[in-house]
């Protein structure tokens, strides 16, 4: 048993609209308990966070995060949104530096680095997404990008910021593609990606930092990745857009 708290979170990504938005997370605030001990974050588009964090109400144990936010607080950036909007609306976390904005939208190590910083500065807390192209698995690379990626996107921060943040190991090849890593493999990673923050601070600050799994995590594959040791929870696509199967993924993480 770790002593982190396992932490499961749902990534809605571009789906829903606002009245299932609103469903889904009150569906999910009134089954929180099912979770057990895993805490359990709901990601939605931006245009729906405030729609989400009325659904579940004030003082809900689910916490409420974003998907992606701007590195400066304030200025001349049509279309984007500053990080003390979002906790303005009472996010709690970001999700950084996903594969599908590194990819798509061109954002770089150096672009996720400003980004963490940023939603540490803010108070917000970065969930920094990392992982491997089936093409660098496959090259025997998996090693050298992820360590490239950890390194690069959580370059300068104090042992105090790297305590806060959450990382997600999110093998390109397995997103929404039905390919869950096997938890070995899965395992490999995380250890790798624990024993790099302990380089950048210590192996104690380490220890607290919580490393999700992320690339297709069902209900009935869930429970064999959370008996890895260093697997602290999961970031959920395609499942965590039905109560049922995000609330079984995040039992199978509780106790
Ligand atoms: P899927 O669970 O749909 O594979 O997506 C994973 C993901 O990208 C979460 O951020």
């Amino acid at each position: 048993m770790t002593h982190r708290r396992t932490i499961v979170a749902g990534n809605w990504k571009m789906n829903l609209d606002r009245a299932k938005a609103r469903d889904l997370a009150a569906a999910v605030a009134a089954r929180a308990a099912e979770a057990g001990t895993t805490e359990l974050v709901l990601c939605p588009p931006a245009v729906y966070v405030e729609t989400v964090a009325a659904a579940l109400g004030g003082s809900s144990p689910v916490a409420l995060g974003a998907q992606n936010m701007h590195d400066h607080s304030s200025g001349a950036f049509t279309g984007e949104v500053a990080p003390p909007m979002l906790l303005d609306l009472g996010c709690r976390y970001v999700i950084l530096g996903h594969s599908e904005r590194r990819t798509l939208f061109g954002e770089t190590d150096a672009v996720v680095n400003a980004k963490t910083r940023a939603a540490l500065a803010a108070g917000l807390t970065p969930i920094v997404c990392v992982g491997e192209t089936l093409e660098e698995r496959e090259g025997g690379r998996t090693a050298a990008v992820v360590t490239t990626q950890v390194q690069g996107s959580l370059a300068g921060l104090t042992p105090t910021d790297l305590e806060k943040i959450v990382v997600a190991y999110e093998p390109v090849w397995a997103i929404g593609t039905g390919k869950v890593a096997t938890p070995l493999q899965a395992q490999e990673v995380h250890a790798l990606i624990r024993g790099l923050l302990g380089g950048l601070a210590s192996p104690a600050v380490a220890a607290k930092v919580r490393i999700q799994y992320g690339g297709s995590v069902k209900p009935d594959n869930a429970a064999d990745l959370a008996v890895q040791p260093d697997i602290d929870g999961a970031l959920v696509g395609g499942a965590s857009l039905k109560a049922d199967d995000f609330l079984g993924i995040a039992k199978a993480f509780g106790v």
